[in-house]
This record gives structure tokens, sequence and C-alpha cells, in this order.
């Protein structure tokens, strides 16, 4: 079933543009998107006085990656909770709130219970997931299947780029009713339509990969600065490596560097700064440049073209990648960080599809 691949990680990476296909199949229509798992609720929806996005682990990274779009396009206040920490809380959530439930296996315990938390007090409950007849998709008002196809390695990978297609696409279908940002949706779903060649294109940096791993086979630990539409990628990129090469690995907001983690940069610990073009592109330079002058050991991710730009110093490697729509480019730039974990992790001698001790579904609290 792994085919030419030698592990199930490794092929469900370089799917990624079949998986993207099947996700978008029939719902990108004429300059609109058709979820026919939403209309009945698109009322509520758009008159809810929030969105809030609940999830576990790869799941809650992808929507983190989709709040920014979801408020630009539909104007209404998006937040987000991990499941677990929602049901310690008991937060408040009211009828007036749309509550969306992402999770790959619809089976995570803490997502489940979370569901019925937000049942109980009222609210709209919409599941995002992968697997049809799951108890999410069974408990919600109503929701989207992400269409991924079966993922087996522990490490979700190509259900989270499909997961933040599907909510693209929800926020395009939300937000369809405002004129003031037509031509914006318009030059988005010419984006998602064109996004499996894009991501092809980036799969071609599989061999670069492979070679930075081979620079941080022995490294300690590893950082990952992003911001804005990113930060979920650095997140996401540092979950991947912890979880399969079993390396230390920490996501952070670039914004907050100057409040904490700048005291850990040195010559020695490796620091991949998420800097492709969007209206963040000049602080992540400024954030470069700082580090720089702190002779920090920097890998940058940049838009094709722009390493010349971004990369002034010798000690400085690039990871270039195809430039999207802005609000796209988080599935694009996760890919060469699944790439480096799952080469990472093969260098490292590890199990790629079982890590250790941890299973494909948290059925249990
Ligand atoms: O099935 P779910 O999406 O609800 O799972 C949530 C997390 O357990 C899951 O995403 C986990 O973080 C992945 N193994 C990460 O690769």
């Amino acid at each position: 079933k792994k085919g030419n691949y030698d592990h199930f990680m490794q092929k469900e990476i370089h799917e990624q543009p079949n998986s993207l296909t099947t996700t978008m199949r029939g719902r990108l229509k004429d300059n609109g998107v058709v979820l026919g798992g939403l209309k009945d609720h698109m009322k509520t929806i758009r008159h809810s006085r929030r969105i809030i996005f609940i999830g576990c682990g790869t799941s809650y990274h992808a929507a983190l990656a989709s709040r920014p779009f979801l408020e630009e396009l539909c104007g209404i206040p998006v937040t987000m909770e991990l499941a677990s920490d929602l049901l310690d809380r008991e937060g408040p959530i009211y009828r007036e709130d749309t509550a969306v439930f992402v999770s790959q296996s619809g089976e995570t315990a803490d997502t489940l219970l979370a569901l019925e938390y937000a049942l109980k007090n009222g609210a709209l409950c919409v599941g995002i997931t992968n697997t049809v007849g799951s108890t999410l998709a069974r408990k919600t008002h109503c929701g989207i299947h992400i269409n991924a196809g079966c993922e087996i390695g522990v490490a979700s990978t190509k259900a989270y780029t499909s997961q933040i297609v599907v909510m693209a696409m929800m926020a395009l279908a939300i937000g369809s009713d405002r004129l003031s940002t037509q031509a914006r949706r318009e030059s988005i779903i010419a984006g998602l339509s064109d996004l499996p060649n894009k991501v092809r294109e980036v799969l071609k940096r599989d061999g670069e990969m492979k070679d930075l791993a081979e620079s941080l086979i022995d490294t300690q630990s590893l950082l990952v600065f992003g911001r804005g539409y990113n930060y979920a990628t650095a997140l996401e990129g540092a979950l991947k490596v912890k979880e399969v090469a079993l390396m230390h690995s920490e996501g952070m907001l670039a914004g907050e560097m100057k409040h904490g983690p700048l005291a850990l940069v040195d010559e020695t610990l490796p620091i991949i700064v998420i800097a492709t073009r969007d209206t963040c592109f000049s602080k992540q330079q400024s954030v470069i440049q700082q580090l720089h002058a702190r002779k920090g050991r920097l890998i940058v991710m940049c838009s094709e073209g722009d390493a010349p730009s971004v990369c002034t110093g010798d000690s400085c490697r690039v990871i270039e990648v195809p430039q999207v729509a802005d609000c796209l480019q988080p599935v694009i730039n996760i890919i060469p960080l699944q790439l480096l974990a799952y080469h990472l992790t093969v260098l490292r001698g590890y199990d790629v599809d079982q890590p250790r001790n941890l299973a494909k579904s948290v059925t249990t609290q």
C-alpha cells in the first residue's frame, strides 16, 4: 500500500497535489464556492457573534492558519480553543456562537467532549473532519468533509493542508454576500485552483530538505519563527519535528522574539525563519537582521527570487518556495518542514509512521 515509498508519511506528503485536488473537487464553481454541508445553516453562521475554532494538535494548527482570512472575509471575530483547555476552564460558549470543530479522525476524545459542552450551551456546531461517519460528523449540526483520503502515518500531513483549504473555502462561502471583498475572493479562488501545481513545485525541494536534515542531524534543538498567516506554520513545523524526529523543537511567534526567546540565540542553535511575501514581510526582514546581528544560525524560508534580499550573511541557508495568494501560503510553506521532519527521522533512525508513545487517534483524555 506504500507503493514506491518507504513510509506512509513520505507517501502522504507526496500525495498532497492529489489530496488537495480531491478536497476541492466539485466545490469551486464560477467565481464562488459550493459547500452543500453548510448551505442550510449559512444564515445562522453569518449572524453569529463569533466563530470559535476548537481542536487539538495539528487540527488546531490548521484552524489557526485559517483564522486570519476567516476574520478578513467574514468580519466575524474568530477565537481559538485547544479542546482540552476549553474543558479545563469551562470557557463561556453562547447560543450566538458558531463552534467549528476540526479533527482529522473525528474521534479525538477532548474534541468530542468539547463538542458535547458546546451543544449543551446551545452553539451551532460545525464539524470539519476527514472521516465520514465519525462521531464528530454524526454529532455536529452540519459540516464539511475534507476528503483528503485515508491518512495512516501518525504524523498528520495531507490532512493538515486539506483542512486549511476547506477552511479557506468555508471563509469564501460565508463571506460571499460581501461586495467589498469580491475581487479578493476571486483572486483566492484562482489561487486555490492553481494550488496543487504549486504544491507539486515545492515537493521538488525534497533533495534539498534531505541535505538540510543531514546538517541538523545532531542538533539538540530547533526553533521556528513565523507570524501572521505563518504563525501556524511555525507551530506545525515544530510539532512535526518533535513528534517524529524526537528532536526538541519550538514554534514561536516572531513578534514575541524580543520578549524572551532572543536570549537563546547563539552560533549553534538552528533557527528557521519564515519570511515569505505578505504584509508581515518587512517585519520578518528586520527579525532576520536582528538574528544576524547576534550571529544566529539561520535558515530562512522565502519566496522564490527573494534569497539575495533576505539572506545577507554567509552562514544563512535558504529554502525558496513558490509564492501563492498570501492566505494560501501556509499550505506551501509547511511542505518543506514536513519533508525536513521526515528526513530527520529517517537519518536519526526513528520510526517514521509510528512515533514513540503516540497513537493516530487519541480516544482517551
Ligand atoms: O484526529 P485529530 O485531528 O482530532 O487529531 C488531533 C491530534 O491528535 C493530531 O493532529 C496530532 O497532533 C497529530 N499526530 C500531529 O501530527
